[in-house]
């Protein structure tokens, strides 16, 4: 019997321990260093962290899409394929995604049929080559068991349903003649035609006027109850984390540092740097008057190594000979809420740099 998490369903994606490095000339940048979480079946959960924590290369890593000259070295990600049943969701297969071949025949059909992706950057998961009609509809087709003709009426039903405007001529046109929203909004369209059962989104709206910014994150969260969909939600912006996510987790140079509810998060962080974090961004509620206040310091150089707990010579609450001293380990101060800070926590292993 599989594990259940705290919504009483399986987890779609399990991940362990993960780490991926990326091996360059200039040395080894340890891109994620030890990332674990579980995404219960129709939960959204939320990734956050500034540029360059390792989000995107989270969900590359799950997707077995990591460049070159990156690799996942140790670390697991099960991804849990499974049914939709009218309680919940059936687990089927417990998928090891690091054991498969990137490019092999398994990764590739769970890749698009089961797990989607709506890239960062529009132009690389767009053909620029077909229509976008032609792609919405050949994953349809690939996916699901029906037609030309009706693979192109659901093509133009979700084309607009992503709010582009005109959707029987537009998905006849081709990338390029697209603006860079229209764009980002076809790649939604892509993404949730195959129905997947795990969605990444990383950065899905940032594109975006407000208000197309809204229409997206709707429908997606229309879709998501409707489809029983699992999200991962890369995003800069807390704004978005508080409208679309159920879970956050908190980033911080490749590791999950905080992780709660979405709302014992906003309101209760106890990581300095989601703290850090929370203050140093614009969200909804926060009223005009309020100062911004940047995190000191800047992200350090991924290829540095940093002995001790990584945040420590940014932090309000660095303890000498404590914080400089140890990792801080996982540590559950209650109901799903987690944190690796030694505030909470003497327990902290001495990293290996060599
Ligand atoms: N192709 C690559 N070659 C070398 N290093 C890389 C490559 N791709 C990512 N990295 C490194 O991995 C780390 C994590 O990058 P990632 O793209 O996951 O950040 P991110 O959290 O998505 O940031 P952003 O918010 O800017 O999108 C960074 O230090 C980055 O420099
Ligand atoms: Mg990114």
């Amino acid at each position: 019997m599989e594990a259940k998490t705290a919504n009483g369903q399986p987890p779609v994606l399990s991940i362990n321990n993960l780490k991926t490095y990326f091996f360059t000339d200039l040395g080894v940048s340890r891109a994620l260093n030890g990332v674990s979480f579980d995404v219960p079946y129709g939960r959204v959960m939320g990734l956050v962290g500034e540029s360059g924590c390792g989000k995107s290369v989270t969900s590359l890593s799950v997707m077995r899409l990591v460049p070159k000259p990156g690799r996942i070295v140790e670390g697991s990600i099960i991804f849990n394929r499974g049914e939709r049943t009218k309680d919940g969701y059936k687990v089927i297969e417990s998928v090891e995604m690091t054991e498969l071949e990137a490019n092999g025949p398994k990764a590739r059909s769970i890749r698009g049929a089961e797990m989607g992706m709506i890239f960062q950057e529009p132009m690389t998961s767009l053909n620029p080559s077909y229509t976008v009609g032609n792609q919405v509809a050949e994953t349809i087709i690939l996916h699901q068991d029906v037609n030309r003709r009706e693979a192109m009426d659901r093509a133009v039903d979700i084309v607009g349903r992503v709010g582009l405007p005109n959707p029987a001529d537009l998905v006849k046109r081709y990338p390029h003649e697209l603006s860079g929203g229209m764009r980002q909004r076809a790649m939604v369209a892509l993404a949730l035609s195959c129905r997947p059962a795990l969605l990444f989104a990383d950065e899905p709206t940032t594109a975006l006027d407000v208000t197309t910014e809204a229409q997206i994150l709707d429908l997606m969260r229309e879709l998501q109850g409707e489809m029983g969909m699992t999200i991962v939600f890369i995003t800069h912006n807390l704004g978005v984390v508080a409208q679309m996510c159920d879970t956050v987790g908190v980033m911080y140079l490749g590791r999950i540092v905080e992780m709660a509810d979405v709302e014992t998060l906003f309101y209760d962080p106890k990581h300095p740097y989601t703290a850090a974090l929370l203050r140093s961004i614009p969200h909804v509620g926060s009223t005009t008057k309020e100062r911004l206040a940047p995190i000191r310091g800047v992200v350090p150089d991924p290829y540095a190594t940093i002995n001790g707990c990584p945040f420590h010579p940014r932090c309000d609450s660095f303890m000498p000979g404590v914080c400089d001293a140890a990792v801080p380990a996982e540590t559950n101060i209650g109901d799903g809420h987690m944190v690796r800070c030694l505030l909470y926590s003497d327990k902290g292993e001495v990293e290996d740099n060599g």
